[in-house]
């Protein structure tokens, strides 16, 4: 395991974004209900928070549930929606403590009114914490993110307050539901999947991704630094060559 101080502070990542995955197979391990990974999975989430809060990180993006995660059985959803209401708001002392803000991308419409409820609660209560900005991705898909920004835009050229010109990759960005968050530079999945899941692909371009078989519900603060590590043990060269970059750095 790395020790916190191996890490460099001044060369840290803005934002960390998760796919937190694997609480379905940790069950299983345990003989348990896959319900009972998600209930366990919540500590992951609490001790990575305080853990990604005290490093100094400024975006932490947790990707929580998809669009496509409304297939899965009924019994689930309802579950995870009931954790989801609970957790948010036993949760929100966590964030004051810490001085977290809160906020939530995805299609949050779709959420049970409850559950949007203690989200909007949350998301009012911490507003003017200023050390985190903890990012929920709820009922989140990257392509419906694009589509409603191309709606958004193509309603605005309709309407004349926009021109054809005017799309460029800035103002695409300022379409999504991340407009005010910047994009983040590592990537991590859990659980050893190697996949994307639907997950911010205009926002991940260029991040770094970092994969490990940690089953959700088993990550800590720890395996968060360890990522951290390995970022920083990265050259990020952006198309140029390593010379260039080792000139910039010089
Ligand atoms: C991640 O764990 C949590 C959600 C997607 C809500 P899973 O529930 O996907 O767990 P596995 O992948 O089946 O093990
Ligand atoms: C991705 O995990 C979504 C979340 C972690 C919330 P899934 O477990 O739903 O992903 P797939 O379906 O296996 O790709
Ligand atoms: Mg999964």
């Amino acid at each position: 395991m790395p020790n916190k101080t191996d890490i460099n502070t001044n060369t840290l990542p803005n934002h960390v974004a998760i796919i937190m995955d694997g609480n379905g197979r940790w069950a299983k391990q345990q003989s348990k209900i896959r319900v009972f990974g998600h209930k366990v999975g919540v500590t992951a989430v609490r001790d990575t928070v305080e853990g990604a809060a005290e490093i100094g990180l400024k975006y932490l993006t947790l990707y929580a549930f998809s669009s496509e995660n409304w297939n899965r059985p009924k019994s689930e959803i309802n579950a995870l929606m009931e954790l989801l209401v609970n957790t948010i708001t036993k949760e929100t002392k966590t964030l004051m403590n810490n001085n977290i803000r809160l906020v939530a991308i995805g299609n949050l419409d779709d959420l049970p009114k409850k559950c949007l409820n203690n989200l909007s609660l949350a998301i009012e209560k911490t507003s003017q914490n200023n050390k985190m900005t903890l990012v929920l991705a709820l009922s989140y898909s990257s392509r419906k993110e694009i589509v409603q920004a191309i709606q958004q835009i193509a309603e605005k050229i309709k309407s004349g307050d926009m021109s054809m010109d005017d799309i460029n990759e800035e103002s695409v960005k300022n379409h999504l539901y991340t407009y005010n968050i910047p994009d983040p530079e590592l990537l991590i999945r859990t659980s050893g999947e190697l996949r994307i899941s639907n997950f911010l692909m205009w926002q991940i371009a260029y991040s770094e991704l970092y994969f490990t078989k940690i089953l959700w519900p088993d990550f800590r603060r720890e395996n968060l630094y360890e990522a951290l590590l390995d970022f920083q043990s990265r050259e990020r060269r952006f198309g140029k060559t390593s010379e260039q970059i080792e000139k910039e750095n010089a």
